[in-house]
């Protein structure tokens, strides 16, 4: 059993985790200041502390007061158009507040740290699929503040010994029963179709004129609880005495090897909803890369994980039942 502070626990991907976490006996701890998190999404057995991982003192203290012994980092701002409109909120919150928890653990002793990154930080990548080793050149603040934190447990690893399993996400997607995905904005494609389809509204499609088959943008889906089930084994992989983080800082990606074209996505859920679902094509979204599809070999070698739940219409079917269940989403 492991004390585990999970921050962005009341978040799609932190609460999934956490679950997990909980699930394999783990003892878990939420921090969460709920400005985008859901306080109904914390499940139960988890102690939630609401407030912020950038507030130095109050980390120190909980993680004290709680014996905590590992971190899951997932809280962060996470929008690439907002960080583009307010670059500062990224380095404020991603970059100094990433900076104030790891100091804060360092203080305290705690030196296991797992991190929530992203395929942002590879930018448009020369080739597919993308290898961990790719060249990191975000085109988004977004991309820019998650390789900044990378950077800092890599050399934290070294000078302080501070072991880290950074893992890059891919598209995550679909819900566990309880758990599910309720962004306010929402911007992500599935999520998007399935509010579309309850509000009878078409979906538009963001460009059809990419260099791939169906000219759509090809994405690398991988389950909410496939991720969670990652993150389980990053957390052990960084106990004292294992041999994968002794020498500081490990990165995955974490993808299926394989990806979906936003058109096939559709198709997808007029599969899951089971008629067909209006849409449009608009205009290309600015930033948005023609293919981005992961190399999952590191995280199958050091993590021994792969993913379980590949198909895409288990992940939107079980999007859809949360949703069906959630109708309102935790508001609800
Ligand atoms: N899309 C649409 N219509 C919509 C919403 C999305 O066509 O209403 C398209 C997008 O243009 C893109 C694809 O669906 O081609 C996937 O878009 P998402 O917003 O669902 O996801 P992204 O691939 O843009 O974002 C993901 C992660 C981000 C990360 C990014 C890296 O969610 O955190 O990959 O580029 F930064």
């Amino acid at each position: 059993m492991t004390k585990i502070l999970v921050t962005g626990g009341a978040g799609y991907v932190g609460s999934v985790s956490a679950e997990a976490f909980l699930a394999a006996g783990h003892d878990v701890v939420v921090l969460d200041d709920l400005t985008t998190g859901h306080r109904e999404a914390v499940p139960h057995g988890a102690r939630l502390h609401v407030g912020s991982y950038g507030d130095g003192a109050t980390v120190a203290r909980l993680l004290t007061a709680e014996g905590i012994e590992a971190v899951l980092h997932c809280a962060a701002r996470s929008l690439v158009g907002e960080s583009i409109a307010d670059p500062a909120r990224y380095f404020r919150d991603n970059v100094a507040g990433g900076i104030t928890l790891l100091e804060a653990a360092r203080e305290v002793g705690v030196d296991r740290v797992v991190f929530s990154s992203t395929a942002a930080v590879y930018g448009v990548p020369d080739a597919t699929p993308i290898r961990e080793d790719a060249p990191l050149r975000p085109i988004n603040p977004y991309g820019e503040t998650k390789r900044s934190f990378e950077g800092a447990l890599g050399w934290y690893g070294r000078a302080y010994g501070m072991r880290s399993v950074t893992l890059r996400y891919f598209n995550v997607a679909g819900a566990t029963e309880a758990l599910g995905e309720d962004h306010d904005p929402e911007t992500h494609l599935i999520p998007t179709i399935l509010r579309c389809v309850e509000s009878d509204r078409p979906v538009t499609i963001f460009g059809a004129d990419y260099p791939t088959l169906d000219g759509t943008c090809i994405r690398d889906y991988i389950h909410v609880a496939d991720l969670a089930d990652a993150h389980l084994r990053a957390i052990d992989a960084t106990a004292r005495g294992d041999s994968r983080t002794t020498a500081g800082a490990v990165v995955c990606n974490l993808g299926n090897g394989g990806g979906f074209s936003n058109l096939e996505v559709l198709a997808a859920a007029e599969r899951v909803i089971g008629s067909g679902i209006p849409h449009e094509i608009g205009q290309r979204r600015p930033g948005d890369p023609p293919v981005l599809v992961a190399s999952a070999d590191r995280a199958s070698e050091i993590l021994g994980w792969r993913a379980r739940r590949p198909s895409i219409d288990d992940m939107v079917g079980s999007a859809w039942a949360w949703r069906v269940a959630h109708p309102a989403g935790y508001a609800g």
